[in-house]
């Protein structure tokens, strides 16, 4: 079990679902199927609207994670992964702080989700 908590300046308060084994998918549909705002367009990790963060909770060992050549791409152009932080994801399977929402899995760890959100939007 998984506990899941967002939080943004665009939500009234931060939520914390619970992501079930074997219903787990990426962190946008986990959102969305909870109501929780983050932007999204592609859903492919091309356009980088689902910028989250990611704070890994646990300090056991995190869970491996697969980071796509697409989703270092972007974050790469978008400036939010450093040198040492794509060396850790290749070499030591560790995540970035900074993901994409449509394409970071959902693992069994705790993990806290900030992103800004879409003031524009009622
Ligand atoms: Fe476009 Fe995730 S929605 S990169």
């Amino acid at each position: 079990m998984a506990n899941v908590t967002f939080s943004s300046p665009v939500m009234p308060r931060d939520i914390t679902v619970y992501a079930v084994a074997g219903d787990r998918g990426n962190l946008l549909a986990l959102a969305k199927s909870h109501h929780i705002p983050i932007p999204f367009d592609c859903q492919d990790g091309e356009c980088g609207s689902c910028l989250v963060d990611v704070e890994h909770l646990a300090n056991s060992v995190r869970c491996g994670i697969a980071l796509t050549e697409k989703e270092k791409e972007l974050l790469k152009q978008m400036g939010k992964i450093t040198k040492a932080e794509i060396m850790d994801a290749e070499v030591n399977d560790m995540p970035p702080r900074h993901r994409l929402a449509c394409q970071c899995f959902v693992r069994d760890e705790d993990i806290f989700v900030t992103f800004e959100g879409d003031l524009t939007l009622p």
